[in-house]
């Protein structure tokens, strides 16, 4: 795993809140009921650290988790819940932003999306925000358990195809099952590899 411990530090909700940026920091972005929460407990191998609920967009803080002793995983909101009302989903782009703009070491963001469906229209949203902030991200393909027949192989080569037009993107994207623990160790190793 990470070298030192994983933890759950803090959730906060404005840029004020956030603890100093003195280590590499990577994000976790995606809809809600994506599957971040429980793709932060297989990650970091703590089964209730990030808290997995079936009830969509109950994280509304960003939450910042270490990653052993030199770096942060942090939790973004799950965008795209329908039933949001318009001026929460207003201030939490506001945020989005000014995070985005203002993190010196952020250095990738981790999009999740569902791998029975792949990008959706909102996913490509957020990743021309991405563009626009110039931040890289690398796509996370989700509950690869679930997709039945070539449905899997059809959501990546529909994902690849939307990421071509993303100049912020990273090419190659990671698939995972938190379920069945697939991919976990390669997006670990991307991790724990940033410089
Ligand atoms: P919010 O924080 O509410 O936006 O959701 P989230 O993105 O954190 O999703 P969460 O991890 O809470 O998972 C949502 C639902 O999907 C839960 O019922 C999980 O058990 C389920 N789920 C998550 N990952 C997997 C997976 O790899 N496979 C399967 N089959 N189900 C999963
Ligand atoms: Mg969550």
């Amino acid at each position: 795993l990470f070298a030192g411990a994983c933890d759950f530090l803090k959730g906060v909700v404005a840029m004020d809140g956030m603890p100093p940026d003195d280590r590499i920091e990577v994000c976790f972005a995606g809809r809600s009921n994506v599957g971040k929460s429980s793709l932060i407990n297989a990650v970091t191998g703590r089964k209730a650290l990030a808290r997995a609920s079936n009830t969509p967009g109950r994280t509304q803080e960003i939450n910042f988790f270490t990653l052993g002793e030199d770096r942060y995983l942090v939790d973004l909101p799950g965008y795209g819940f329908a039933e949001a009302p318009k001026a929460k989903v207003d201030q939490w782009q506001q945020l989005l932003k000014a995070y985005l703009a203002g993190r010196a070491t952020l250095r990738r963001v981790f999009l999740l999306i569902d791998g029975r469906h792949g990008a959706k229209k909102v996913d490509e949203e957020i990743m021309s925000l991405l563009d626009a902030s110039a931040v890289t991200f690398q796509v996370v393909l989700t509950k690869a358990d679930k997709p039945r027949g070539d449905d899997l192989e059809k959501a990546i080569e529909r994902t690849r195809t939307v990421l071509r037009q993303h100049p912020a993107a990273f090419p190659e994207l990671i698939v995972t099952s938190s379920e069945k623990k697939t991919g976990i160790e390669t997006l670990r190793a991307v991790i724990a590899g940033m410089e």
